[in-house]
C-alpha cells in the first residue's frame, strides 16, 4: 500500500525503542513503519495466515509505505524491558503466555510458507540455527524476549517483532519462550523478582498451561539445552560481525549463556523431573 495519509511526514513519526536490534522503528497514528528486510514479505504471509486462522493477537500486515517501509498495525498495550518488572513474576503471567503461543502454534498448524520464503536470523548464524530434530513443523516467533511481548491489565496479550519467525518445532520454540520467562537464566542473570522462584514448578505450570504432550514433555530439558548452546554460538559469531550484537556479547551476553548453560545442566533433571 501506499501511505494512507500523505499529510503525516517526520513530524508525525515517533520513534520506538526496543532491544536495539532494528533501527528507526517509528509509530505514526495507529501503525508502526519499519525497515523491510529480505524476509518481510514473508513475514507478513505468516502474518496474514495468523488472522485468517483466528490468531489476531498480533500486528496486522498493511503492506509497504511510499518510503518502502513495512507497515504494521500498532498493538497497544504495555511492552516490559530488562529487568523484567516484579508484576511480571507472577504465574498468571506464565501461564497466559503459554496459551497464548498454544493459539499461535495451532493458528500456523499446518500453514506452507511460500515457495520463495525467506526467514530471518541472528546475523551469520542462518545455517547453524536449525531447530535440534531438524524437523520443521510449524512456522513459530521464535523470539519471546520481553520486548516482544505485548501486556494489557498484567497479562501477556499479544506477540509483536516476528523477525526471527520461521519453521520449527513447538518444542523448540516453547524452550525460547521458557528461556525468558521461567526464565531458564541462573539466579545472577535474573530480575529481581525471578530470582527465588520455584523454576521446575515454573516449568511444570506452564507446560500444563500450553497442553504439552508427553513426548513434548521429555524432550523439553534437552532441547533447551541445545537451544542456549546454539544461543551462545551464534551469538558470539553475531559478535564478530555486528556491532549491536558485539554490544550485547561484551554488555553481558558472553557471561550470561555459558552461565544459563551451566545452570540447566545441573537443574535438569529437577526440572524433567516435574514435567
Ligand atoms: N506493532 C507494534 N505494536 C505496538 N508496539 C510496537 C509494535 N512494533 C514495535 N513496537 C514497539 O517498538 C519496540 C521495538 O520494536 P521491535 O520489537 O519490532 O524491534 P526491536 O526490539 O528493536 O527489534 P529486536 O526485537 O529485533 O531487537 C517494541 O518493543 C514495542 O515497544
Ligand atoms: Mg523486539
Amino acid at each position: 500500500m501506499t501511505d494512507q495519509n500523505p499529510d503525516v511526514g517526520q513530524a508525525g513519526e515517533q520513534p520506538l525503542i526496543g532491544d536495539g536490534v532494528t533501527q528507526a522503528i517509528v509509530r505514526v497514528g495507529d501503525t508502526v513503519r519499519r525497515p523491510a528486510r529480505p524476509f518481510t514479505r514473508t513475514v507478513h504471509a505468516y502474518l496474514a495466515h495468523l488472522h485468517t486462522a483466528g490468531f489476531s493477537d498480533a500486528p496486522i500486515p498493511l503492506g509497504f509505505d511510499d518510503q518502502g517501509r513495512e507497515v504494521l498495525s500498532f498493538v497497544p498495550g504495555d511492552v516490559p524491558r530488562e529487568p523484567l518488572p516484579p508484576h511480571t513474576s507472577v504465574e498468571e503471567v506464565l501461564i497466559e503466555l503459554a496459551r497464548l503461543v498454544r493459539r499461535l502454534h495451532d493458528a500456523a498448524d499446518g500453514w506452507t510458507p511460500p515457495g520463495d520464503a525467506q526467514w530471518g536470523g541472528t546475523p551469520g548464524a542462518w545455517n547453524r540455527d536449525s531447530t535440534s530434530d531438524g524437523e520443521p513443523l510449524v512456522v513459530g516467533h521464535r523470539d519471546y524476549c520481553p520486548g516482544n511481548v505485548v501486556f494489557r491489565d498484567g497479562l501477556p496479550a499479544a506477540l509483536i517483532d516476528f523477525d526471527l519467525a520461521k519453521p520449527t518445532t513447538r518444542i523448540d520454540d516453547l524452550a525460547n519462550a521458557l528461556y525468558y520467562w521461567a526464565p531458564l537464566l541462573h539466579p545472577k542473570d535474573r530480575a529481581p523478582s525471578f530470582v527465588g522462584l520455584d523454576i521446575p514448578h515454573r516449568v511444570a505450570l506452564f507446560a500444563d498451561a500450553y497442553g504439552m504432550t508427553p513426548t513434548q514433555r521429555r524432550v523439553l530439558v534437552p532441547a533447551a539445552a541445545a537451544m542456549i548452546h546454539r544461543f551462545h554460538v551464534n551469538m558470539n559469531a553475531a559478535a564478530a560481525i555486528d556491532p549491536v550484537f558485539k554490544r550485547m556479547w561484551d554488555e553481558g551476553v558472553k557471561d550470561r549463556l555459558p552461565r544459563a548453560e551451566a545452570w540447566l545442566r545441573d537443574q535438569g533433571p529437577a526440572i524433567a523431573a516435574r514435567l
